[in-house]
């Protein structure tokens, strides 16, 4: 019998500080009136300190386990895309994993850039269609405002924090997850990158003082491969999926840039009025932004069960991709669970995990 993705559960977090275009142009040469006309945005949420990938990565997972109605330890697959994970290892999805409690679920990060959260959905789906799994979390979650030079006028206008989560679930009813596409070029390598801190220049006082270890990109470059992509991508997409652009009721983009988005809007001959457009509040989230636009789109009544909707993205890689979804709604339930207060059980598991290593690091290590 063929199964299906549905995507059953969704939830968001963004920070509470916001970093508005004005106070920007105190920081560099810039002004509100520039960064509009340019990019669409206003201002941007900005992590405090103890706010990280992985904890807006759990907020925004609880938020969706609890819309899904689905336990912590029901969790069979945990994806978190994002370009700003807490390490190069271990996996932020791992440290979700724990905050959660998902104590089922294996967890993995996956590096796709702002198109990332297109490809966990894509993997997810498969892991779903093929058997393997009943239940899986995928996140895009960022706090890119750690890697953005804020001297650099041409980047730190853009980007912001946030994180959002879709609960994926397995069915036999015909819907949910329709097809995906995913491309990447990695000759346009240099176009958007963070050179160093990895193996090919590890950080060093050097890398440091030439300021590799925050983001590079030629906006220009980017800007041209974005309004091409987007159009291809959601065709393919439609393709795969069997359907026409007519049949679609909202196309949610990546939230990178106002005129790339009214650019393949205008190549695909799509209406406006039915694209989702939220930067102008959160700026470019990367890989988050096309879940945080979802579940603004879903409380504003836009997106609705039985609505087929596109979502389409592109990034660092570089990479770009899409995906046709038949919005279906929480499977029904019998009890209600709450996910939120397994986050208590699973700070306490998490500290007894931790205990029992050293009382057995004592024993064994005498021994
Ligand atoms: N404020 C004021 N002036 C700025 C500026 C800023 N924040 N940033 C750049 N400028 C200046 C440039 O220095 C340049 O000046 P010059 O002509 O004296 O050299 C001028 O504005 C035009 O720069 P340009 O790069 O041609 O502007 P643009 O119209 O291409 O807009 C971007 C720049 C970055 C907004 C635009 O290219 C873009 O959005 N690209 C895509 C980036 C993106 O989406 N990245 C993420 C992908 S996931």
């Amino acid at each position: 019998m063929t199964r299906y993705a549905h995507i059953t559960g969704w939830g968001m977090a963004v920070p509470e500080k916001i970093l508005s275009n004005g106070e920007l142009s105190s920081m560099v040469e810039t002004s509100d009136e520039w960064i509009i006309s340019r990019t669409g945005i206003r201002e941007r949420r900005i992590a405090a300190p103890d706010e990280t990938t992985a904890s807006l990565a759990a907020d925004a997972a609880i938020k969706a386990l609890s819309v899904a109605n689905l336990r912590p330890i029901d969790v069979d697959l945990i994806i978190v895309s994002t370009s700003s994970p807490e390490h190069i290892f271990p996996a932020s999805a791992c440290l979700v994993q724990d905050q959660i409690g998902a104590i089922k679920a294996g967890a993995f990060d996956l590096s796709a850039a702002c198109s990332g959260f297109i490809f966990a959905l894509n993997m997810a789906t498969q892991a779903i269609r093929s058997g393997s799994i009943e239940n899986a979390l995928i996140i895009g979650a960022e706090t890119l405002s750690r890697f953005v030079d804020w001297k650099d006028r041409n980047t730190c206008i853009l980007f912001g924090d946030g994180a959002g989560a879709f609960v994926l679930q397995a069915d036999d009813e015909p819907g949910g997850v329709l097809s995906a596409v995913m491309h990447s070029d990695g000759s346009g390598e240099d176009l958007l990158s963070l050179p160093a801190g990895g193996s090919r220049i590890p950080t060093s006082t050097e890398s440091v003082k030439n300021g590799l270890h925050y983001i590079h990109m030629n906006g220009r470059e980017v800007f041209r491969f974005a309004t091409r992509v987007m159009v291809q991508a959601t065709r393919e997409s439609l393709e795969a999926a069997g359907l026409e652009l007519n049949n679609i009721q909202l196309l949610i983009p990546h939230q990178a840039n106002q005129r790339i988005i009214e650019t393949a809007a205008r190549g695909l001959d799509y209406p406006l009025e039915q694209v989702v457009i939220n930067l102008d509040r959160y700026g470019n989230t990367s890989t988050a932004s096309i879940p945080i636009a979802t579940c603004e789109a879903i409380e504003q009544g836009r997106l609705k069960p039985d609505d087929n909707v596109v979502f389409v993205g592109f990034g660092g890689g570089l990479t770009w991709g899409a995906a046709v979804v038949k919005w279906t709604s929480p499977f029904p339930v019998r009890f209600k669970v709450r996910p939120g207060r397994y986050r208590y059980l699973a700070r306490l598991r998490s500290w007894l995990s931790k205990l029992r290593r050293t009382l057995e690091g004592l024993i064994w290590g005498r021994g």
